[in-house]
C-alpha cells in the first residue's frame, strides 16, 4: 500500500503524520462488540455549534461559506456549494453542468441508488455500464462500448466507491473526445486521489456526502466542489430557489431551484471534521494496512490500491463465496459487517421501468452477491481489530 502523505500539504493540522494507531483499548464497548461505523464527533465541533446557536445565525451564513472556502481548498477546487446531502448535491452539480431534459447519462450500478436517483431527479436518464471487478468502479472500456452504440449520452457520473476513485484519467480522456461532462460522485471519498490529486476537482464537479458513516459527518450534508465559475454559481443559485447569486439578497429569482441549503449548524460540525479528516483518514488506512496483512494468506480477496491512488477505506470490502456463512461467524464474534450492494441499481425494483435498466453487468451482479465490508472507522482500536481478524480466522478454521 503506499500514501503520498498529501494530507500534509495544505496546511491542514494533521498530527504526526505517523500512521499508527494512538487508540486504546478503553474505547471499547463494554460487551467487546465491533461495529460497522462510529462517528467521532469531539468536543471542537460541540463549541463550534455552541458558537452557532449563539449567534442566532442558524440557516445559511459566514459559517456556511467558511465550511465551503475550507472544503475547496482541501480538495484543490476553485470553488464549492454546500447542500443539505449528497443527494441534493449530485442533483445540483447535474443542473449546474447543464443537464436537459431526456439527456442519457452513464454512471455505475454498483453504487447507493442516489447515484442514479440524482440523474433521474434532474430529468436525466440513467444508463449502466458495468464496473471493474478489482476496484468496483465505472469500467472505462464498458464506458466506450455504450458510446459506440448511442449517441444520445451528454455525461459521466464516476462513482469513487468504497473511498477509491474511478479511473478519471481514461474516464476524463473519453469525456473529452465525446464532448460529455464529468460529475465525480465522490460520497464515499473524501481525501481520496489519483497521484496526489485529491477527488473534487478531476471533472467539471463533484459531489461530496457528509451523512453519519462518512469519512466525516455533518449529520446530514453535502457539498459540490469545482474548477468552474460558472457550474459554481449556477449551483449555488439551485440551492437557493434560483435566486440570483450577484444581487447581493435581494428576492430576484432567474431560474428554477430547490431549498437545498445547508445549516450552519451543520457547516459548524463540518469545519471541525474537516479538520481532522486527515487524521480520520490515516486511522482508516492503517486498520486497513493491519487487515490486508493478516487477512492475506485466507481465501477471500481483499481491496485493491492501484499504483498512484490513495485509497480512504469508507469502506473495507473483501470478497468470498461463502459471504453469508463468513458475516454469521463474524456476527458470532459481536462483529458488524454490511453488504453495499445487494441489489445492483438496475435490479431495484424502481429502476423496472428505466429503458436502461434491462442490461446484464455481470460484473456488478457477480460483486453484489460476494461483497462484505469489515469494521474500517477510526475509532477502532488494536483490539477491535484483532477480533475482527480473530473472527475471519475462526472462520476459516472450522
Ligand atoms: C455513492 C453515494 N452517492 C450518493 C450518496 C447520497 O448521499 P446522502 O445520503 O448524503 O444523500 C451516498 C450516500 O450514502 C453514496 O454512498
Amino acid at each position: 500500500m503506499t500514501d503520498t502523505n498529501i494530507d500534509t500539504e495544505i496546511g491542514i493540522d494533521t498530527g504526526t503524520g505517523a500512521e499508527t494507531d494512538q487508540r486504546t483499548s478503553e474505547t471499547d464497548p463494554a460487551d467487546g462488540s465491533v461495529s460497522i461505523a462510529d462517528p467521532d464527533i469531539g468536543s471542537d465541533a460541540i463549541q463550534r455549534v455552541q458558537s452557532v446557536l449563539e449567534s442566532g445565525m442558524l440557516a445559511d451564513g459566514p459559517e456556511v461559506r467558511a465550511f465551503e472556502e475550507s472544503f475547496a481548498a482541501y480538495c484543490g477546487a476553485d470553488r464549492a456549494v454546500a447542500t443539505s446531502n449528497g443527494t441534493t448535491a449530485l442533483h445540483t452539480a447535474l443542473e449546474a453542468v447543464g443537464l436537459e431534459e431526456g439527456d442519457a447519462v452513464i454512471t455505475s450500478p454498483f453504487s447507493f441508488v442516489a447515484s442514479a436517483n440524482a440523474i433521474r431527479l434532474a430529468g436525466g436518464k440513467p444508463v449502466f455500464a458495468d464496473i471493474d471487478p478489482e476496484t468496483y468502479t465505472l469500467d472505462p472500456a464498458d464506458v466506450e462500448r455504450i458510446l459506440a452504440k448511442r449517441e444520445d449520452i451528454a455525461g459521466l457520473v464516476p462513482v469513487h466507491l468504497y473511498g477509491l476513485a474511478a479511473d478519471m484519467d481514461s474516464l476524463c480522456a473519453i469525456a473529452d473526445d465525446h464532448d460529455l461532462f464529468v460529475v465525480e460522485d465522490a460520497c464515499q471519498a473524501h481525501g481520496a486521489a489519483i497521484d496526489g490529486d485529491r477527488v473534487g476537482a478531476l471533472g467539471d464537479a463533484a459531489c461530496f456526502s457528509f451523512y453519519p458513516t462518512k469519512n466525516m459527518t455533518t449529520g446530514e450534508g453535502g457539498m459540490v466542489t469545482t474548477n468552474r465559475d460558472d457550474v459554481a454559481d449556477r449551483a449555488a443559485s439551485f440551492v437557493n430557489h434560483g435566486r440570483d447569486v450577484g444581487d447581493g439578497g435581494s428576492y430576484e429569482h432567474v431560474a428554477l431551484g430547490h431549498n437545498y441549503r445547508l445549516t450552519s449548524l451543520a457547516a459548524a460540525i463540518g469545519r471541525a471534521q474537516l479538520e481532522r479528516l486527515p487524521e480520520f483518514n490515516r486511522a482508516r488506512r492503517t486498520h486497513a494496512a493491519y487487515y490486508d496483512d493478516q487477512l492475506d494468506s485466507l481465501p477471500l480477496e481483499t481491496p485493491t490500491e492501484p499504483a498512484g491512488y490513495r485509497h480512504v477505506y469508507h469502506q473495507y470490502t473483501v470478497r468470498t463465496e461463502n459471504r453469508e456463512a463468513l458475516a454469521a461467524t463474524l456476527d458470532d464474534h459481536n462483529v458488524d459487517t454490511g453488504v453495499y450492494y445487494e441489489t445492483p441499481i438496475h435490479q431495484q425494483p424502481a429502476y423496472e421501468t428505466v429503458s436502461t435498466a434491462a442490461a446484464t453487468l455481470p460484473n456488478a451482479e457477480r460483486a453484489a452477491k460476494t461483497v462484505l465490508s469489515l469494521p474500517v472507522h477510526p475509532t477502532l482500536s488494536e483490539r477491535d481489530r484483532r477480533t475482527v481478524v480473530e473472527a475471519v480466522r475462526d472462520h476459516y478454521s472450522q
